[in-house]
């Protein structure tokens, strides 16, 4: 039988997988104490599910999920602080002063941070600020609080955290070359401006036969070039192709080509240096569960255990990656 992730990547850097509160127990967790060494909320720690209202939280959700990791063992990477899909609707409607606007973000920040100080090794502080093709992605945060909000909400978490890494998380970036540009643009400005970022995140929401092992390696070399740490934080593999090219069933070749591109995509992690390194985020667990599936609309087959639990020839390939 194959072996766990966790066992193969140990000491090298930690295994993730997104996960819900709701499925915390049972088979899933026989699964994720056996194969994961970390654990992103897929939804339960952003804002919409937190931050209530003015001034008020829900932590019930974020809760379970961390104190499980607690008693676990199991690393928490937090998702995200700070993401305009995700943003609550009382705020949306929200009729108070930018001002008063401002200070409802830095009370969260603060809120959430200091919460869970010590128990999350990290978080995505700012997500998805660039828009596709390139841009200032225009949010209610850029509205409100001015183009300067990405680094003031890094400064935040950093103050209500000296030691909790700090991610810029973004998706697209090796294929998307106008938004590579002008990611690795708003992370130099960011340093130039000694804002505290200690690491990057590439969703790497891929396809099975894109990006190349190439474009990934020139994007991730982009993250290294700057010294920050590195998370693969989303990880999943499509397999299915384009809305004229529709597969029902997941043919050998797919299968093989998807395959390899997870091994891919690890090799070019588990090579970095080390102290580049920090986890590989896979996005759900079992593959009926993955929110490809709803934004796509079809049958796809993205990550590494099937819906009965089962590794798939994905898990592996996420193996022959670390050889
Ligand atoms: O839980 C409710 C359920 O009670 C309700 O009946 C149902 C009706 O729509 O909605 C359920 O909530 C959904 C939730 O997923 C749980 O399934 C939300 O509508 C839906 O918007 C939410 O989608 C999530 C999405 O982010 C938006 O927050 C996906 O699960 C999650 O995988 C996705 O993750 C994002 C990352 O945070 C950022 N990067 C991209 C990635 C994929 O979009």
């Amino acid at each position: 039988p194959d072996t766990p992730l966790k066992v193969k990547a140990a000491n090298n850097f930690f295994v993730g997988a997104a996960v819900s509160s709701s499925r915390l127990s049972g088979a899933y967790n026989t699964l994720i104490t056996t194969e994961f060494s970390s654990i992103t909320a897929e939804n339960e720690m952003k804002m919409e599910t937190i931050f209530t209202g003015p001034g008020t939280y829900n932590w019930t959700q974020a809760d379970a999920i961390v104190d499980y990791a607690i008693a676990n063992n199991i690393n928490v990477h937090g998702h995200a602080l700070v993401w305009h899909g995700s943003v609550p609707s009382w705020m949306n409607s929200y009729t108070g002063t930018d001002a008063e606007f401002e200070q409802l973000v830095h009370d969260y920040i603060t809120a959430v941070v200091t919460r869970y100080s010590g128990k999350v090794t990290s978080w995505d502080v700012v997500n998805e600020a660039i828009n596709d093709g390139g841009g200032t992605r225009n949010t209610i945060f850029l509205q409100k609080m001015g183009a300067n909000y990405i680094a003031k909400c890094f400064q935040w978490a950093r103050e209500a955290d000296p030691n909790v890494l700090l991610f810029y998380n973004d998706y697209n970036t090796s294929t998307d070359i106008s938004k590579q540009n002008d990611v690795y643009a708003l992370i130099d400005d960011l340093k130039t401006n000694n804002v505290p970022i200690d690491g990057v995140g590439l969703q790497m929401h891929i396809k099975y036969d894109s990006p190349t092992k190439q474009e990934l390696q020139t994007d991730v070399d982009k993250v290294l070039a700057r010294n920050l740490k590195l998370h693969f934080s989303e990880l999943d593999v499509r397999a299915n192709s384009n809305d004229s090219q529709v597969l029902n069933t997941l043919t050998p070749e797919r299968k093989l080509a998807q395959k390899m591109k997870y091994r891919e995509v690890v090799e070019v992690y588990n090579a970095i240096p080390a102290t580049y390194k920090y986890a590989i985020t896979v996005w759900g667990i079992k593959d009926n569960e993955s929110w490809i599936l709803n934004q796509f609309n079809r049958v796809d087959w993205p990550l590494l255990f099937d819906n009965s639990f089962n590794r798939k020839v994905t898990h592996t390939g996420f193996l022959e990656g670390l050889e």
